[in-house]
């Protein structure tokens, strides 16, 4: 029922005709695919050139990170009403880079998500733990309290517009991938407390996706598991054909 989403986080890579390049040569290796959403997220330099580039295809647009205010005095932010204006509909909110390399906190996440979706905008809301959280028996805690604290405020029906993208850190661009009991471990958890928090069809219906280390040659096996609704991937988004393997792998 919950259709598979699988998007590239561009991180700080890819200059705008690199970005172009790469969305005009994923558009015919994903044409035929009308059963997985497809977004890039490209940097913010950009985005205007790539969704032009995609506009009329299947292949969507997002940010990685949007300020909480409109416009105004915020030298150096973007705002989610810029994003849209720049052909967006999409934004990653709460990277796992943006919590620990910019030290943004579980309330200004919380913040930002609230700010995107008021903005009519959809949002991918990472969470994951550290290895030292991991190996200290504190993943369900983390991960419980970036829930908790991220989606505060929010009701059952603004999360048709949220997909959770569950990162462990330690498989972030690690090479070490989270087997696919490990990440269906956390994705049940995951989906039992939005079933707590939101109701049991709020539950039902959210996608959590997987990210960390994702590639062509291990998405399908992480896909085959029930709660693994799709993909977040960095690395090997970079490259046409192997994100395109990566949408395969989730048809
Ligand atoms: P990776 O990055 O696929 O390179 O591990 C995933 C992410 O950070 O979203």
């Amino acid at each position: 029922m919950r259709k598979p989403i699988i998007a590239g986080n561009w991180k700080m890579n890819l200059k705008i005709a690199e970005g172009v390049a790469l969305v005009e040569a994923l558009k015919p290796l994903v044409a035929d695919v009308d059963n997985v959403e497809v977004v890039v997220c490209p940097m913010f330099t950009a985005l205007d050139a790539v969704a032009k580039a995609a506009a009329g295809s299947n292949v969507q647009v997002g940010a990685q990170n949007a300020y909480v205010k409109a416009s105004g005095a915020y030298t150096g932010e973007i705002s989610p009403q810029f994003l849209q204006d720049a052909g967006c509909a999409w934004v990653i909110i709460g990277h796992s880079e943006r919590r620990h390399i910019l030290g943004e906190t579980d309330a200004l996440l919380n913040e930002k998500l609230r700010f995107a979706l008021a903005a009519g905008m959809k949002v991918m809301f990472c969470i994951g733990e550290l290895l030292e959280e991991r190996k200290g028996g504190l993943m369900n805690d983390v991960i419980r309290r970036q829930v908790v604290e991220g989606l505060k405020g929010l009701t059952a029906a603004d999360l048709a517009n949220v997909v959770l993208a569950y990162e462990p850190v330690w498989a972030i661009g690690t090479g070490e991938t989270a087997s696919p009991e490990q990440a269906e471990e956390v994705h049940v958890f995951t989906r039992a407390l939005v079933a707590e928090l939101f109701g049991a069809d709020a539950a039902a219906a959210i996608r959590i996706q997987y990210g960390g280390s994702v590639k062509a040659d291990n998405a399908a096996e992480l896909f085959s598991k029930e709660n693994v609704d799709g993909f977040l991937v960095g690395g090997a988004a970079l490259k046409a054909d192997s994100f395109a393997a990566i949408v395969k792998a989730a048809r």
